[in-house]
């Protein structure tokens, strides 16, 4: 055993994690039994108490038909408000702030229904270049709906020539008085950048715009202060770091000061207040709560691995979280630092801890292509990592389930599989 190797056992004895709660895949190469897994910011593993806790809520169906609604361990018609609390203290918000329910583009769309309203001298649309084609395609169809040509009305931030991620001084600098809405990842998707949410919530305000955030690649990965940044909306998915499952229930959040009132919004039976429902009326009374901004009556068993992840959450905590993250991202990149020199790999990702979460990209320069190089790392080491074609290779140790030895396994597969 390598020296390397030794350090990061001994360092995985010392600040272990909570590996044992999660049911990690078996490997289909290398050496180990378990796979290295780097793609929890693409899909998180599933919590061992997933199973369990879903098959109860599917046995209440069973015993209970639509008795269950009331009558089930978890009564089904409250459901949603189990997970309100959880999600709440995990991105900073007050729970009234906070409702799971959809999914993150769907979300974002009833968001900007509610908060995208252009006028001719305002109706631009600020995203990254990188934004995840999702939320291009959906700022682009609001411009369109609105009557505006999506070309126009679209602001794309780039980095710098020779530069991989955004400054927030020129994020800042776009912020003209002809936009009208800032919508940007908290942690973009393809090079883990974290943005600076609170200054650029503050400028996107003092240029008169809303604010709004989409935090798939945030919320489980950093702490958030949704309320005290004033964020004006958030949303995000639960199937990354959120350990919820393939298309797992997503969350929504709305600022405080923007409930209640006659804010315009879709709606459906959900949206009015729970003590109304029933009454059969033909027009809401929407509590002053972002339950407001629900439509439907919500999918139990979706739910049902929202909650059981949201728990763990809540009884680690999102710091404990983070300070474990911070330490095994920085392990990985020392270890990268050894590899990438003489290879065709350039970590893109910000090396100050401060701008990042988990996550670490590689760009891959030459031929390699990184799929091919994902299903190299897969089949012939056990390392899943993530690749975004052509050239960009994600790796997120997540501090729930990720351990040194994982990194290390990460390295050493990098440096046999990319010649130098
Ligand atoms: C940053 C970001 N936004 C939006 C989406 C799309 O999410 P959904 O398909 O759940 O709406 C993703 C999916 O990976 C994402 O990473």
């Amino acid at each position: 055993m390598s020296a390397l190797e030794k350090e990061a056992l001994e360092l995985d004895l010392a600040d272990p994690g909570n590996r044992e709660l999660f049911d990690v895949p078996s490997a289909q190469g290398g050496d180990y039994p378990e796979v290295a897994y780097f793609a929890g910011n693409s899909l998180g593993l599933r919590p061992k108490a997933t199973r369990t806790e879903l098959l109860e809520d599917l046995d209440a169906w069973a015993a209970l038909g639509v008795e269950g609604h009331l009558d089930a361990v978890r009564p089904w018609l409250p459901y949603h408000e189990l997970l309100t609390g959880p999600a709440a203290r995990l991105v900073g918000a007050l729970p009234s702030e906070t409702v799971v329910m959809n999914s993150l583009t769907v979300n974002l769309h009833l968001l900007m229904v509610s908060f995208y309203r252009p006028t001719r001298s305002r109706h631009r649309i600020v995203v990254e270049d990188s934004a995840f084609p999702s939320d291009s395609y959906a700022v682009r169809s609001q411009a369109r709906f609105h009557g505006y040509d999506a070309d126009d009305a679209i602001i794309r931030l780039r980095p710098r020539p020779g530069e991989d991620s955004l400054r927030t001084a020129d994020v800042v600098e776009q912020l003209g008085s002809d936009v009208a809405l800032v919508l940007l990842g908290g942690v973009n998707y393809l090079t883990g950048e974290l943005m600076d949410i609170p200054t650029i919530t503050k400028a996107g305000h003092a240029a008169g715009a809303v604010v709004g955030w989409d935090l798939a690649h945030a919320a489980g990965n950093v702490p958030l202060s949704l309320h005290d940044w004033g964020v004006d909306f958030a949303a995000w998915c639960s199937y990354k770091y959120l350990n919820s499952g393939p298309g797992a229930l997503a969350g929504a959040f709305v600022h405080e000061r923007h409930l209640g009132g006659d804010r315009p919004r879709f709606e459906g039976w959900w949206s009015t207040e729970a003590s109304t429902r029933f009454e059969m009326a033909p027009e809401s009374r929407p509590p002053a709560s972002a339950d407001a901004w629900q439509v439907s009556n919500p999918p139990i068993f979706s739910m049902s691995p929202v909650r059981t992840s949201l728990t763990i959450f809540d009884q680690i905590g999102m710091e404990v979280l983070r300070e474990r993250s911070l330490r095994l991202t920085s392990y990985l990149e020392k270890l990268l630092a050894g590899v990438t020199p003489g290879r065709p790999l350039r970590v893109i990702t910000p090396a100050n801890p401060d701008q990042r979460g988990a996550q670490l990209s590689l760009r891959i320069s030459g031929s390699l292509r990184a799929g091919e190089l994902a299903k190299r790392l897969r089949f012939e080491y056990g390392v899943i990592a993530d690749a975004r074609e052509p050239d960009v290779l994600r790796l997120a140790p997540v501090p729930l389930y990720s351990t040194y030895h994982d990194c290390w396994r990460a390295a050493s597969a990098l440096t046999e599989a990319v010649p130098a």
